[in-house]
């Protein structure tokens, strides 16, 4: 039986720093806690896993069971002269396995720097960013399914892992506890640093020589001037997707808004910067009472310290509403409402 507690606060187990409190929560430290889950009475409320809590918006008191998931270990289980194969505890922080990562010349998740959120996470969105999209180096994801008692294991391609996108969100949304994550790295690195601001920040790190360590730390450095931490200001990193559109409409609207950034992605179509199309619609630095949108990244919308969830969710839909407006574009949701 996993310990319950009641009324549980999650202050400080979602980066957005909403003051709600779980009905039933439980801690989890391994796979084998799960066995019989099935057959505890707050199972039969639903249950939602927590990791680091990086991309939900809790609009009020969850009733499911929020089981946090604290599996940590990184053990190797396999190398050859190029590459090593990781298996990593689901509640390992995304970050720390990064930093030892880079420690040991493992290539491949150096882009993916200072994410908040947890390795468990990290395929259920497809964490990306800097050019580099975390599905690149996942081997295989295990899971255990408790309505069904059994474990059950994903490769790569059973992820169907698409932009911030992957099979857990959609067909197996709040069925699955990922416990590990397997990880294929190379011990040769492949260094992208084509993405805009990388190659920048280098050049102005007087960086001659490349390495995991100055790849990481331009990202950090990025990453720490535009994006918001959440241990200062309430947040989840962006809030939407880019949305995309075919290369015509891209043609199209950039005759009527000249200006328009677009990224032509391989099959033509074209990716535009949802923070442009918001700052477009002068949301940006918005600010109402305790939450808004931040003053660096539009993306990224803010609690300030006593927002409420439904503040920020409904701020969501207003910009939804004139991004519609202004660009006929109808932009998804990249956090979680719970
Ligand atoms: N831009 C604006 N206004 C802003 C910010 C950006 O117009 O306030 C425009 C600029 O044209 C800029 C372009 O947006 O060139 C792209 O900006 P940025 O490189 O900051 O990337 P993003 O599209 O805003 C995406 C990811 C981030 C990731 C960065 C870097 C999504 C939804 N977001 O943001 O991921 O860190 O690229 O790769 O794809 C996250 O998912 O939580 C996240 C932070």
């Amino acid at each position: 039986m996993l310990p319950v507690q009641h009324h549980y606060p999650l202050y400080e187990l979602n980066t957005f720093g909403m003051k709600v409190y779980a009905a039933h929560f439980s801690t989890f430290t391994d796979a084998a806690a799960l066995t019989d889950i099935d057959t505890q009475p707050e199972f039969s409320k639903g249950f939602k896993v927590l990791g680091g809590g990086s991309n939900m918006l809790f609009t009020g008191n969850p009733g499911q069971w929020i089981l946090h998931n604290r599996i940590k270990g990184i053990r190797l289980l396999q190398e050859d002269a190029q590459q090593v194969w990781l298996e990593v505890g689901a509640g390992e922080l995304w970050h720390e396995f990064v930093l030892y990562c880079i420690h040991h010349h493992y290539a491949g998740v150096e882009n993916l720097s200072l994410i908040p959120g947890t390795v468990g996470a990290a395929p259920i969105q497809n964490i990306g960013a800097y050019g580099v999209e975390v599905r690149e180096v996942i081997d295989t994801v295990h899971c255990w399914h408790p309505q069904e008692r059994r474990s059950v294991s994903f490769s790569n391609a059973d992820c169907h892992f698409g932009y911030r996108d992957s099979i857990f969100k959609h067909d197996w949304k709040d069925q699955l506890i990922i416990t590990h994550v397997v990880f294929r790295l190379s011990k040769t690195p492949d260094f992208r640093i084509s993405y805009g601001q990388i190659g920048r920040e280098l050049e102005l790190m007087g960086v001659k020589e490349l390495s995991l360590e100055k790849v990481s730390e331009a990202v950090i450095r990025i990453r720490k001037s535009k994006l918001p931490d959440p241990a200062e200001i309430g947040n989840a990193g962006s809030f939407f997707k880019n949305p995309e559109v075919t290369e015509e409409r891209y043609r199209q609207l950039q005759q009527q808004f000249p200006g328009l950034p677009g990224f032509t992605l391989p099959g033509g179509r074209v990716k535009l910067p949802a923070a442009w199309l918001i700052e477009q619609c002068g949301w940006k630095g918005y600010r109402q009472d305790d939450y808004g949108v931040h003053q660096h990244q539009a993306l990224v919308l803010v609690n300030y310290g006593q927002a409420r969830g439904q503040d920020i969710a409904l701020l969501s839909s207003k910009i939804l509403t004139s991004v519609a407006q202004k660009f006929d574009i109808s932009l998804e949701r990249e956090v979680q409402i719970c």
